[in-house]
């Protein structure tokens, strides 16, 4: 049984979630399934209908959990900016989240969350991101030239784009810079494998299972970390995991090498998939859409530099409303989870202490309310002259906000825009799928 910690905020992290959500308008579905089939069927279409018949705020269950969905941009600025600290990402993520990233950012709230963060901000300044610009150059110029052998070929670009992020993580994240090495080989399946058993059915440790691969890739992954925190506060290295080992504490103290380990690990995860996902979305939009294409193309070409630094990422005004509109339609983190430390007013409803509230971004950033027809691929929406997402502060919110907003944001947005200038000035693509 799990030591029970009570917190400044009472025993939050103890209690069961409230199941009698029976006041607030909605329903909870089907028996024991919930809601589950309509949204992983079509999740924006299963919003907007709901939305339209019960409004911002409802109660909704999925497999065995009840909560409340929570619609539109009033809600997510309540939940995300919690100014009166009534929502707890722990909480809201323990089902799963826990069980492979414990101890990570997004597993603490408040202020035991501000003091772990510190451990991470120093490694996403100025100076270090400068850095990791360059670095990122010199990884991407190796793999597309290793891509010229495939040019003209039909291409899964997706794992592409995975291997090479992987890539990215290895030696700006961790510094391995063996590349296709054995210690690069068994960090990337040690995360590959820990990421596989979130999407676990059961949770059990039997071989065989996603659970157990995920274990066994968490394990590999502290393996792989913890043993390198001593060495990399004694170096001067300028990989992330070095400037966390050397991160110290409001009293001056280095951090323990658990705590910059489970911020190691989770952070490969933030960062992994959202920027995978970002790319690939980018690619597969600007194939069916030749016009934004071709702008783009035109931009690139007007910049005569051969890759991007720290100092140039703002050449690319149309890029980066290709960015927002690609997180505008299918952003990297659909929906953001909290559970309600007590009770608290949401939409005028009275939502129960241990409520688990599901907040949807891309619902918010597909509401006709705020959006011309939402469902185009339309970048210019965010030019200076339509700016069409400064009707509302959280009516466009893909790095989520508040104190738990997206730490890798502006890295994040470094590797993407370097990665589409250096593909783009190489190569031509077009989708085998036609439209
Ligand atoms: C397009 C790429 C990305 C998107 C759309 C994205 C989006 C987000 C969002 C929405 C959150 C908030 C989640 C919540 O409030 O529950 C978040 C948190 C976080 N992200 Fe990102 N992210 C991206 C890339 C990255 C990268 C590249 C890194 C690291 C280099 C990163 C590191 C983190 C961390 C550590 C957190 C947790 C922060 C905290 O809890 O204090 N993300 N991200």
């Amino acid at each position: 049984m799990s030591a029970k910690v009570i917190t400044p905020y009472g025993d939050y992290i103890n209690q069961p979630n409230a199941t009698n959500l029976d006041h607030i308008p909605g329903d909870y579905g089907w028996p024991l399934l919930g809601h589950t089939f309509s949204y992983i069927k079509d999740p924006m279409a299963w919003a907007q209908e709901r939305y339209k018949k019960y409004g911002p705020l409802q109660r909704i269950a999925t497999t065995g959990v009840r909560g409340v969905l929570a619609l539109g941009p009033d809600l997510a600025q309540q939940v995300m900016l919690d100014t009166e600290r009534n929502f707890s990402s722990k909480m809201g993520f323990i089902d799963r989240v826990q069980k492979f990233f414990e101890g990570s950012l997004i597993m603490e709230d408040f202020e035991h969350h501000k003091h772990q963060r510190r451990i991470v901000q120093g490694a996403f300044k100025n100076d270090a991101l400068q850095h990791y610009t360059r670095e990122i150059n010199r990884i991407y110029d190796r793999a597309l030239d290793e891509w010229e052998a495939d040019a003209g070929k039909t291409i899964p670009f997706f794992m592409y784009i995975k291997d090479l992020l992987l890539v990215v993580a290895a030696e700006i994240f961790a510094g391995e810079t063996s590349y296709k090495g054995d210690r690069v080989r068994f960090l990337n399946q040690a995360f590959l494998d820990a990421v596989a058993g979130l999407m676990y059915i059961v949770p059990w440790n039997i071989p065989g299972l996603a659970y157990h691969t995920g274990m066994k890739g968490k394990k590999n992954l502290q393996d792989f970390f913890t043993p390198m925190i001593a060495q990399k506060r004694a170096g001067d290295g300028k990989d992330m995991l070095s400037l966390f080992s050397r991160e110290k504490d409001e009293n001056g103290e280095f951090f323990t090498a658990k705590e910059v380990t489970d911020q190691a690990i989770f952070l490969m995860f933030a960062a992994h998939d959202t920027t995978t996902a970002a790319i690939t979305h980018t690619i597969y939009f600007l194939a069916r859409n030749p016009e934004v294409k071709e702008k783009l193309y035109r931009e690139i070409d007007s910049v005569d530099l051969d890759g991007l630094l720290w100092e140039d990422q703002d050449k690319l005004p149309y890029m980066q409303m290709v960015f927002n509109e690609v997180q505008r339609i299918r952003p990297s983190v659909p929906s953001v989870p909290r559970r309600t430390i007590r009770e608290c007013t949401m939409a005028g409803q009275r939502v129960p202490a241990n409520t688990m509230v599901f907040t949807l971004p891309r619902f918010t950033h597909w509401m006709e309310e705020y959006w011309t027809e939402p469902s185009k691929f339309d970048p210019e929406r965010f030019s200076p002259e339509r700016a069409e997402h400064k009707k509302h502060a959280f009516q466009f919110h893909p790095f989520g906000g508040g104190a738990h907003k997206c730490i890798g944001m502006h890295f994040a947005q470094m590797e993407y825009r370097n990665f589409l200038f250096k593909f783009m000035k190489r190569y031509d693509f077009e989708s085998r799928h036609k439209k």
